[in-house]
């Protein structure tokens, strides 16, 4: 009896805990919602501001607020209020950046220059700040993605590839380490395409060493690969004229004498998914201005050829908005070869994106397999 009446009111309590669970992601829901509308409104500095600070505070206090706040697309947004404001107001940019934080489960790295190895690959990375973009820093999955190349390098062994979202390259710089015939490394941001342009100089000239040792490929687990720090000091790191120049930072004065596009079997291109869906549906795409991209110091940044195709595509945490969802799946659609596969690793924050992703890809005649490979939280 009295054990009944325990289970009674823990039901009750059961119930009552689900109710205020419910009534709390509803207030957040609200609030976050009238939040987003402040921080897009551009029309007053000062409200947007103290917008990102409230959010910032009501999302340090709940967990609700994060899931809403992802729900609302708040990491897009914010990045690009981190591009505009990021010189100017530390205390906007501390705020934005613990809030894209906590929506994206600290997943990203800390910002350092690194040496990342994936059993016999080692690639090093600058990563820059969030303000760059988000793919100025490395994400954790992009680690998984690589050690499954490692683990499997005749995925992309003598293969054209195409690395989409690369953010700092990591992946794609693996990809061309492991002997892919070609490398097409792209992102969108003018910012991450300039850091994406530095690691490929930074392992390029080190790429002849690597593929001159015969590639002894274990295979990797989850834990096989290591990251180094490397202190600025370029005598700790590999003998390597660009990586020099890289680790000390004067590989930025002289960038546009010094960085190509065009590197051994890697090159950077612009890509934006949105331009491939266009494509798809048959609408127009117009590039920039006057037809082209062109970087901050003028340069013309060269476009993924609208019709190109590869034999594998690599992309590791590009599924964090539901709108990626059909972009990537565009994506796939108009650039794989009859034949050609996608090795896609991603961090699921929000299942929605992936079912939608699944039935996107699925709708479009390709066929999706998925595997779990961590449980990071
Ligand atoms: C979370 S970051 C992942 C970066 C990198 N792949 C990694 O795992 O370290 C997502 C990347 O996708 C890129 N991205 C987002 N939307 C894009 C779009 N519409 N077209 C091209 N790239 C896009 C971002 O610029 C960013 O580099």
């Amino acid at each position: 009896m009295a054990a009944a009446t325990l289970v009674g009111e823990e039901a009750q309590e059961d119930e009552t805990s689900l109710e205020s669970e419910f009534f709390e992601l509803l207030v957040a829901s609200e609030r976050v919602g009238t939040l987003v509308d402040r921080i897009q409104d551009t029309a007053c500095f000062q409200r947007r501001r103290q917008a990102v600070f409230d959010l910032a505070a009501a999302i340090e206090k709940s967990e609700s607020y994060v899931v809403e706040a992802r729900q609302a697309g708040v990491v897009d947004l914010l990045t690009s209020i981190l591009k505009k404001y990021s010189d100017d107001d530390d205390q906007l940019v501390q705020r934005a950046c613990s809030i894209i934080m906590a929506c994206s489960g600290t997943l990203s790295c800390s910002g350092k220059v690194r040496q990342h190895s994936f059993g016999p690959v080692t690639v090093t990375i600058k990563e820059g700040t969030l303000a760059d973009g988000l793919g100025a820093r490395i994400w954790a999955v992009a680690n998984s993605l690589c050690s499954d190349l490692v683990e499997k390098p005749a995925l992309v062994q003598g293969k054209r590839v195409l690395d989409i979202g690369a953010g700092t390259g990591l992946c794609g710089i693996v990809a061309a380490k492991l002997g892919a015939a070609q490398v097409t490394l792209t992102d969108y941001e003018e910012p991450v395409l300039r850091i994406l342009r530095a690691s490929v100089a930074a392992n390029a000239s080190c790429a002849a060493a690597n593929i001159s040792h015969p590639l002894i490929v274990k295979a990797a687990t989850e834990k096989s690969y290591e990251v180094e720090d490397l202190e600025f000091d370029p005598e700790d790191a590999e003998e390597c004229d660009n990586l020099d120049d890289f680790l000390l930072g004067t590989a930025k004065d002289t960038q546009a004498e010094t960085l190509h596009w065009d590197l051994e079997n890697m090159c950077v291109r612009h890509m934006d998914w949105a331009d491939d869906l266009k494509r798809l549906q048959g609408k127009e795409v117009v590039l920039g201005s006057k037809g082209t991209m062109r970087d901050e110091v003028g340069e013309i940044v060269p476009e993924v050829d609208a019709s190109e195709t590869f034999d594998v595509i690599i992309g590791s945490d590009i599924l964090y908005e539901m709108a990626h969802a059909s972009l990537v799946a565009a994506v796939l659609k108009r650039r794989l070869r009859e034949g050609g596969a996608a090795i896609i690793s991603l961090a699921v924050r929000d299942q929605g994106i992936l079912d939608t992703f699944i039935m996107s890809a699925s709708g479009m005649g390709m066929s999706v397999d998925k595997e779990q490979v961590w449980q990071l939280w």
